[in-house]
């Protein structure tokens, strides 16, 4: 039993959320807050002046795990000089622990999956009265209300969920575990939410999917035909999309990126290794060449577009001949930047009942070597643009005083120096000098 406390009767309750992982998270956070701010709560900025903090927290990888768990132990202090303050655990850990999330750490009041979300006002709102302690876990897989977020971070860009879930179990991956199976969401609704988005001035939309391009709704519509009714809305200046799968994409997804003029030319499309063995044990479905297939097509038809990627380090039995070829197809790619990630074992996926055998001064070193040569690469990709003309849509004041940041179509990061009103405009940059993962320039 938790403490009991009167304030909430007499005013609404303030509520924090803090969000680690994705943009699936900062999107499922916007959502949240959406309905906790339609129900009467009101959404505060920092712990100290909350009466309830959630934390929507990521679980693919065990480092995002520990940090949320990390951060909420530091809230003993608290909690011990509030104790009616309200801790809740929401999202992908909060699926993957269920009830086990409290035993972890006995500070946690509620804790609420990735199904449950939506019921989030009517759960706090119970356990501010009764003061007992609420695991909410048994939705997931259900698809979320077509509600969409009304609360939004910014002003400029917008994500928008098209589907959620995965059916690909690669084999490391713990996704469909703690999203479920993967469903489209009604495209009907999709076009609804971004024509709302554009009314509302925002300029550019990041699809969002756990496997985006893999995207199926009623009658046929596919994920080339959502991206052709969102190009024609009024207003929306950009259409961003992610996460790709190779063995979804194809070239007729690289001409729609051509043709259409709002896609912007930015693929995010995972490889993950570039051993064919360690691929064919992450159960991805692909060979490194076949990969490489589609990125000679996304080069030729989409000619200046940019290319990231994932790359898991470690995975087990990865050898140094393994690695050496992940190195390999790096360079050959030539990627524009690339998350790297060391191997953690995630139950209950498949791969965590092989032997973690690669050690974690091995994993270390592995990543901090791709790291290093991904720079280089990110380097001689970022020099060049220098010299060239690009379209910025700028979206705040940078970090230099006087200066602007935006980015290119291909999602690089360029600042320059400008009046703030620019900001959410779209204006043309010459790039004077590049660092990898950085551009400056000056207004054309
Ligand atoms: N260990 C390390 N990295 C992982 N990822 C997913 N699962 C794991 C894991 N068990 C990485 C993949 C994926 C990205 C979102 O996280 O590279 O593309
Ligand atoms: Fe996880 Fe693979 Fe699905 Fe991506 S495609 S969410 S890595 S199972």
């Amino acid at each position: 039993m938790l403490e009991k406390s009167k304030t909430y009767e007499k005013s609404a309750p303030r509520v924090y959320i803090r969000t680690f992982g994705c943009q699936m998270n900062v999107r499922d956070s916007e959502f949240v807050a959406g309905i906790l701010i339609d129900n009467g709560f009101t959404m505060v900025k920092s712990a100290d002046s909350a009466d309830v903090i959630l934390f929507n927290s990521c679980s693919v990888r065990k480092h995002a795990e520990e940090r949320v768990f990390g951060n909420i132990g530091q809230l003993k202090h608290l909690k011990r000089k509030r104790p009616e303050l309200v801790i809740g655990l929401i999202g992908c850990t909060a699926q993957a622990y269920k009830e086990k999330a409290i035993e972890r750490s006995p500070l946690i009041d509620i804790v609420c999956g990735t199904g449950d979300e939506a019921g989030l006002p009517r759960l706090i709102k119970d356990l501010l009265k009764h003061r007992r302690r609420i695991v909410a876990v048994d939705k997931i897989g259900r698809p979320k209300p077509e509600l969409f977020p009304k609360f939004r971070d910014g002003k400029i860009k917008a994500t928008v969920s098209i589907g959620e879930g995965c059916d690909n179990f690669c084999s490391y991956c713990i996704v469909p575990y703690v999203r479920g199976r993967e469903r489209s969401r009604d495209a009907k609704n999709i076009i609804k939410e971004v024509k709302s988005l554009a009314g509302r001035g925002f300029k550019e939309i990041l699809l969002l999917g756990q496997n985006v391009n893999s995207y199926r709704a009623g009658r046929g519509k596919d994920f080339i035909a959502i991206l052709e009714d969102l190009n024609k809305i009024k207003g929306i200046e950009r259409i961003r999309f992610m996460t790709s799968h190779p063995k979804d994409a194809h070239a007729e997804l690289f001409k729609a990126m051509r043709g259409l003029d709002k896609v912007c030319e930015h693929l995010h499309l995972p490889i993950q290794s570039g051993s064919d063995r360690i691929l064919k044990l992450m159960n991805r479905g692909y060979t490194s060449g076949k990969y490489l297939k589609l990125v000679e097509d996304y080069r030729r038809i989409v000619p200046g577009g940019s290319i990231t990627t994932d790359i898991i380090v470690g995975f087990p039995t990865e050898s140094e001949r393994d690695f050496k070829k992940t190195c390999a197809l790096l360079e050959k790619v030539g990627f524009d930047s690339a998350y790297t990630f060391k191997y953690s074992p995630r139950p209950p996926a498949k791969s965590s009942v092989l032997e973690d055998d690669v050690s974690s001064g091995v994993k270390e070193e592995r990543l901090r070597s791709v790291m290093e040569l991904q720079r280089k690469i990110s380097a001689g990709r970022s020099e060049k643009v220098v010299g060239t003309l690009v379209e910025v849509l700028v979206e705040g004041p940078g970090r230099k005083p006087g200066d602007l940041a935006g980015r290119t179509r291909s999602n690089k990061n360029v600042s320059f120096e400008g009046k703030k009103g620019l900001i959410g405009k779209t204006v043309r940059v010459e790039i004077v000098s590049a660092e990898p993962y950085a551009l400056k320039g000056r207004l054309a």
